[in-house]
């Protein structure tokens, strides 16, 4: 079974440790339980969920749709293996999991609805990005989806930031470049429009989040927020020596233990 508690990095850059995103990801679920509350359904429609992680959602959004189809994509493998675990009970013909990349999509105009939750931030390039995914949706299709966006983690990335710049880490962050992409609210519906979605709304809202102990905050920040830093860290010493500043930091916040995260909404239809 995966170890959850180490800082130890995935294989590659694309790789998750889903074990531990499956049993630490109760923000992200309760933050895409709303998105899926915004859904108007009738039961039969065909929707994609697009970077579906684990599944925990994609389970939810198919109780939802009686008659209907799912395509769960995301590029990890290990992401997907266990969404096949999680859904098993659930997993039928009108449920596919597929590994494939949100910048290079192997389906058609076929999809009547999509579906994001805490991935789009994670795709450097929102034009691609916002151009593909209109491409699958029928005409009058709909996207609703919810990533980081605005001032998303500001407090964490400047601590990370100045750690980085420790000459004990400099060298191995050099030329490295922020995983992320959150745009503003403004930005977003920009780009959804250039890519050809109309009735476009985009908002930006808080969801500050604090996690209960220093155990629980090392964990999610190593196998969520920084794995791709961790990742080039070579020696495990290193990565508990990075990792061990942040909790030192957070616990000294009021409330300890907080994350500052924002949450950018995007509701739009295939024009
Ligand atoms: C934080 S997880 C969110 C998973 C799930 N939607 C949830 O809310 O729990 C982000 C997911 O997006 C996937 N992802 C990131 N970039 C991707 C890309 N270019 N194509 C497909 N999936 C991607 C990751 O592999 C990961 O499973």
């Amino acid at each position: 079974m995966a170890d959850t508690r180490t800082t130890k990095p995935a294989a590659s850059s694309r790789e998750w440790n889903a074990h531990a995103y499956h049993k630490l990801s109760a923000p992200q679920v309760s933050w895409g339980k709303k998105v899926l509350a915004r859904l108007h359904l009738r039961g039969h429609e065909t929707v994609l969920d697009a970077g579906c992680g684990t599944g925990r959602l994609t389970g939810e959004l198919l109780a939802a749709l009686p008659s209907g189809r799912i395509v769960g994509i995301d590029l990890s493998q290990d992401m997907l293996r266990k969404a096949q675990e999680h859904l098993r009970p659930q997993l039928n013909s009108r449920v596919s999991l597929v590994a494939c990349d949100l910048l290079d999509l192997p389906f058609g105009c076929v999809f009547d609805g999509i579906v994001s939750t805490a991935a789009f931030h994670w795709v450097l390039d929102h034009n691609l990005l916002f151009t593909n995914l209109h491409s699958l949706l029928r005409p009058g299709g709909w996207l609703e989806a919810q990533c980081g966006g605005g001032p998303n983690l500001a407090l964490l990335r400047e601590r990370v930031g100045a750690l980085m710049n420790v000459r004990k880490f400099r060298a191995f962050f050099s030329g490295f470049c922020e995983p992320w992409l959150f745009q503003t609210a403004e930005e977003g519906a920009e780009t959804l429009g250039r890519a050809g979605f109309v009735n476009v709304s985009t908002s930006v809202e808080a969801a500050p989040t604090v996690l209960d102990n220093a155990r629980e905050y090392r964990e999610f920040i190593s196998n969520i927020i920084l794995r791709r830093h961790l990742a080039l860290l070579p020696a495990e010493d290193l990565r508990t020596a990075f990792i061990d500043k942040l909790v030192e930091q957070a616990a000294d916040d009021t409330p300890p233990f907080f994350l500052d995260y924002w949450r950018l909404n995007l509701s739009a239809v295939a024009g």
